[in-house]
């Protein structure tokens, strides 16, 4: 087996912390397989430089066989550091690049794991489901403007963009990935409001779902998925909806599935054409950075799915174990840091 190359972008705050014990389990799961190469950005690399992702960066993670991605952005009351500039041209700017069009994002309630959802709600139930979220077009592509700034009369637009390409491409890899599961498939949307969008993604899943006669569909408007998703998670197989609904709604299906620090994702170009990008969900944590107090889970389970991504299935299983076997041992009131964390489930491998 030929070793793999990761590029590793830790990026500022607690993303160094949690991404050196995602590498510590990835190097216990798969010795030797991975060659890893650093590279610095993030808000640190453009208040040195003035630089956010320079051309040639982006072209040497072109010839990487995956990304590792901790997170990016300055303190809050930073406010040399504008809004959007690290979201647009280094986040997006690597999804579009790279062709992520499926933003893979899981939910699972770990038994032990604490949750805001009421006892009824989980009790004799398996929470368990995925958000496939459209990365590549919707509300993100940036296709608006500002006219009359600044002046009473200031109008600004942003447009989304919803090509029958861009969704079909998506709803079919949630199919695929509902008929590997449970068979259930969820579409998100708002076609009650949003007619054109709504209806081209209702169109396309409805004609893709006759190829999938065992998968059983369901349609949610992005606001009741809402209330479901606290009412009962346990109904959700697979979901499959647009960028900026699938951004929202995985925040809350992280918030109720053990919080942001468990939450894993994969920026994933299905077709290998060009590197997928995996990272946890959550942010920088200005405000816990340097304490050693960041959980490092969500960037351990987004290294497995890297690791399942690129065909190791098993060393991606392991870890998705020990992980599993780690927090039912972790106990209410007792705290361990981040390394401790890494090096609990490293030594499991
Ligand atoms: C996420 C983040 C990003 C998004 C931002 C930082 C661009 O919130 O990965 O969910 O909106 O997709
Ligand atoms: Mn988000």
């Amino acid at each position: 087996n030929k070793t793999k190359n990761l590029a590793v972008i830790a990026g500022d705050g607690i993303g160094p912390e949690v991404v050196a014990e995602g590498i510590k389990v990835l190097q216990a799961v798969a010795p030797g397989a991975f060659e890893l190469t650093d590279y610095d950005l993030g808000a640190e690399r453009w208040k040195r430089t003035g630089e956010v992702l320079p051309d040639s960066v982006l072209d040497e993670l072109r010839q990487s066989d995956g990304i590792l991605f901790g997170a990016v952005g300055a303190a809050p009351g930073d406010k040399t550091m504008p809004s959007g500039i690290l979201e647009r041209g280094l986040i997006l700017k690597i999804r579009f690049a790279f062709d992520h069009y499926v933003n893979l994002r899981p939910s699972r309630l770990f038994p032990g794991i604490p949750t805001p959802l009421a006892d009824s709600v989980i009790a004799g139930k398996e929470i368990d489901f995925v958000v496939v979220r459209e990365g590549t077009e919707g509300l993100y592509v940036g296709n608006g403007g500002v006219v009359r700034a600044g002046t009473p009369a200031e109008i600004a637009t942003e447009v989304s963009i919803n090509t029958a390409y861009g969704v079909e491409r998506v709803v079919r890899d949630a199919f695929a990935r509902a008929s590997r599961r449970r068979n259930k498939i969820t579409l998100v949307h708002k076609h009650n409001v949003l007619v054109n969008a709504g209806g081209l993604w209702r169109r396309i899943f409805e004609s893709v779902a006759r190829e999938y006669p065992d998968v059983a569909t369901d349609y949610l408007h992005v606001d009741a998925a809402t209330i479901f998703l606290a009412t009962d998670p346990a109904r959700f197989d697979v979901i499959v909806t647009d960028n900026l609904f699938g951004d929202i709604i995985t925040d809350l299906a992280g918030a109720v599935t053990g919080g942001i620090g468990l939450a894993a994702s994969g920026n994933i170009n299905p077709e290998g054409r060009y590197p997928s990008m995996f990272e946890p969900v959550h942010g920088s944590a200005p405000d816990i950075a340097g304490k050693a107090i960041a959980d490092p889970t969500a960037t351990i389970l987004s290294v497995s799915l890297l690791l399942d991504h690129l065909g190791l299935a098993d060393e991606s299983a392991r870890i998705e174990k020990a992980v599993l076997a780690d927090i039912a041992h972790r106990s209410a009131g007792t705290s361990r840091s981040t390394s401790e964390i890494g090096d609990a489930i490293a030594s499991a491998l």
